[in-house]
C-alpha cells in the first residue's frame, strides 16, 4: 500500500494547477514519491499558454538504479502471487482510475493541450478500459502439452521475464504507458516506466493512484530526458525487456542498445497512414470518418493519423470542398474548455518542426494550402503553440509533406483513377503502422486490405487503438504487437519446456 504522507491529495482533485503543484518534483519509486538524487527538476510547461504549471524530477542513472533495485525486489513475490490475483490486483487498478478519470482528463489536457473533451477525458476513459481488459486475462497465461514420447510429459510454461523498463512518448502518455504496464503486470513482470520530458506528470498521478492497490515496487516511474534517464534504463543489467514508444530515430537507438543485452524489445515508432477513398464510398460517413482519422482533435500528433489521403478523382474536389468545410467548423482554443476541439502542438520544437512542413508545403509550386479553422482570440492565449490545420492538395509523392511523418494538423490529399496504382503509392512508405479503406464495394476493399502495408488495416472506419485488437506495425513503425492478449504472451513472457521421464 501506499507510503503516505505524500503532497498530493488522495481525493480525486478538479483543479489540475494545484495538482500539478502537488505532484512536482517527484519520481514514484517503491511505493512513494522521492526527489530526483541530484536534486534537480526541470519545468513542465503548459502549452497553451507558456507558463510553467509544474516541475518534474530530472532522472539520471543513480534513480534509474534505485528505482530498477526497487522492481527487482518486488518482481521475485509477484511473480509467485498466482496469475489470476495478479489479474484481480490490475482489475482493481482499473476501478482506481475510473474514480480519477475527470482528474485525469483534466491534468493530461493541461500538460499537453489536447482538448478536454475531444481528447484528454477520452483518453483517461481508455486507460482504465485497458487495465479492465487485463484485469481479466491472468489465466490466460496458459502454455500447452506436447506429444513428445508415451513415457515423457513434455510441457510448456509461461514464466514472466522480471524488470520491464517502458520507455513513453507525450502524445497519448497514459494510453501508451497503460499498453506497457497493464500485460506486463498481469504476466508477473515489474515495471520501470521513464515519463516523457513534455508530459511527466498525469502518468505520475496513475502510478501514485495505482500503487494504493499494487504492492510497493511492482510499478515505479522515473521522469527526465531521453540520453540521461532513458538510455540508463534501456542499458540496467537488470532490465530484462524494453518496450518503446516514439520516434524512428530513438527507437533505433534503444533497438541497438538491448541487443547489446541481447533482451528482447518492442517497438512502436509511428507512421504515415494512408487514407484510400472510393468513388462509391458512402460520402458523409467517409467524410466524417476522415475528420476522425486525421486526428486533427490531438492536432495531428497521432501515429496513425491518416497523414496522405488518396481520393478517387470522380469525387476529389467534392471531397477536398467537403473537408475544408469541416475543419472549418471545429473550434480550437482552450484546451479546458469543453467547447474546444482542438488545442495545442506539445512544445516549441514540435511547434517549429510542423511550421517547417507547412512552409515547405506552402512554397512548393503547384500545391494549395487550404487553411483551416480560426485561431483562439483570448489573449490568455496568445503565446499558445496553436496551429491552423492545414489541408494540401497538389503536392506530389515526391514532397517531403507526403513521405516523412509530420505529427501536425497536416493533412495530404491526392486524386486517383486506379485501384492498382494507389496500393502501389500507399505502400510506398518507409512506414507501415495503419491503413484506411472506404468503399462500398468489399470485394476490392479485402483484396486491398490484404496487399496494403501495415498493421492495422479498417474499412469504412479508422478507430484508434483498443483493448483486445492486436496493435503494431511493421516496416520502420515498429516490431512487435500492444494492446491484445498475444502481446502479453509474446511480449512479455517466454516459453519454457519442461519434460518429465515418468519410464
Ligand atoms: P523521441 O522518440 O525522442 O522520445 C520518445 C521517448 O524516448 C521520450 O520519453 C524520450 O525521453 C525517450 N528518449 C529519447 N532519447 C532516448 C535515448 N537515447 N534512450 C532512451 N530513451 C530516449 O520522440 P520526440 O523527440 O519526442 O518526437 C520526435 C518525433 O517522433 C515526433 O515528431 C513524431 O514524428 C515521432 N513520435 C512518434 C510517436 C508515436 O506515437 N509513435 C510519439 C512521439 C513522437
Ligand atoms: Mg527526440
Amino acid at each position: 500500500m501506499l507510503d503516505r504522507p505524500h503532497p498530493t491529495p488522495e481525493a480525486p482533485t478538479l483543479d489540475p494547477f494545484a495538482l500539478a503543484k502537488a505532484l512536482s518534483g517527484a519520481h514514484f519509486i517503491d511505493g512513494r514519491y522521492v526527489p530526483a538524487r541530484s536534486g534537480r527538476t526541470f519545468p513542465v510547461v503548459n502549452p497553451a499558454t507558456g507558463i510553467e504549471i509544474g516541475r518534474a524530477a530530472e532522472g539520471d542513472g543513480a534513480d534509474v538504479d534505485t528505482a530498477v533495485a526497487a522492481a527487482a525486489r518486488a518482481q521475485k513475490e509477484w511473480a509467485k502471487m498466482p496469475a489470476r490475483k495478479r489479474g484481480a490486483l490490475v482489475h482493481a487498478c482499473s476501478a482506481a482510475l475510473k474514480a480519477h478519470v475527470e482528474e485525469l482528463g483534466r491534468l493530461i489536457a493541461l500538460e499537453t493541450g489536447k482538448a478536454l473533451r475531444t481528447e484528454s477525458r477520452v483518453e483517461a476513459n481508455v486507460v482504465a478500459d485497458i487495465f479492465e481488459f487485463y484485469g481479466g486475462l491472468g489465466s490466460e497465461l496458459k502454455g500447452e502439452s506436447v506429444p513428445f514420447a508415451p513415457n515423457v510429459l513434455s510441457v510448456t510454461v509461461r514464466e514472466p521475464l522480471g524488470v520491464v523498463g517502458a520507455i513513453i512518448p507525450w502524445n497519448v502518455p497514459m494510453l501508451l504507458m497503460a499498453l506497457k504496464v497493464a500485460p506486463a503486470l498481469v504476466a508477473g513482470n515489474t515495471v520501470v516506466v521513464k515519463s516523457a520530458e513534455e508530459a511527466p506528470l498525469a502518468v505520475l498521478r496513475i502510478c501514485e493512484i495505482l500503487n494504493r492497490v499494487l504492492p510497493p515496487g511492482v510499478f515505479n516511474m522515473v521522469s527526465g530526458f531521453g540520453p540521461e534517464c532513458g538510455a540508463p534504463l534501456v542499458a540496467h543489467p537488470e532490465v530484462k525487456k524494453v518496450t518503446f514508444t516514439g520516434s524512428v530515430e530513438t527507437g533505433k537507438i534503444v533497438y541497438k542498445a538491448a541487443a547489446e543485452k541481447l533482451i528482447p524489445v518492442t517497438l512502436e515508432l509511428g507512421g504515415k497512414s494512408p487514407m484510400i477513398v472510393f468513388a462509391d464510398c458512402d460520402f458523409e460517413k467517409t467524410v466524417a470518418g476522415a475528420l476522425t482519422s486525421m486526428r486533427f482533435t490531438r492536432q495531428g500528433q497521432s501515429c496513425t493519423a491518416a497523414s496522405r489521403i488518396y481520393v478517387e478523382r470522380p469525387i476529389f474536389e467534392k471531397f477536398v470542398a467537403a473537408m475544408k468545410q469541416a475543419v472549418d467548423g471545429m473550434v480550437m482554443g482552450d484546451p479546458l474548455d469543453e467547447a474546444t476541439d482542438i488545442g495545442t502542438i506539445i512544445s516549441e520544437g514540435q511547434f517549429a518542426k510542423v511550421k517547417s512542413y507547412i512552409e515547405e508545403g506552402t512554397r512548393t509550386p503547384g500545391a494549395v494550402a487550404h487553411v483551416c479553422s480560426a485561431m483562439p482570440k483570448d489573449p490568455a492565449l496568445k503565446k499558445g503553440l496553436f496551429i491552423q490545420p492545414v489541408i494540401f492538395t497538389g503536392l506530389t509523392k515526391e514532397s517531403r509533406l507526403v513521405k516523412e511523418e509530420i505529427f501536425g494538423p497536416v493533412t495530404v490529399i491526392q486524386p486517383f483513377d486506379d485501384a492498382e496504382a494507389v496500393l502501389a503509392e500507399a505502400n510506398d512508405s518507409e512506414y507501415g503502422l495503419a491503413a484506411s479503406l472506404w468503399t462500398n464495394n468489399l470485394k476490392v476493399g479485402l483484396d486491398l486490405a490484404h496487399r496494403l502495408e501495415a498493421g492495422l488495416v479498417q474499412i469504412n472506419q479508422n478507430l484508434v487503438v483498443q483493448a483486445n485488437l492486436s496493435y503494431g506495425g511493421v516496416k520502420s513503425s515498429g516490431l512487435g504487437k500492444e494492446a491484445s492478449l498475444e502481446a502479453m504472451l509474446e511480449h512479455f513472457t517466454h516459453k519454457k519446456t519442461i519434460m518429465v521421464n515418468m519410464a
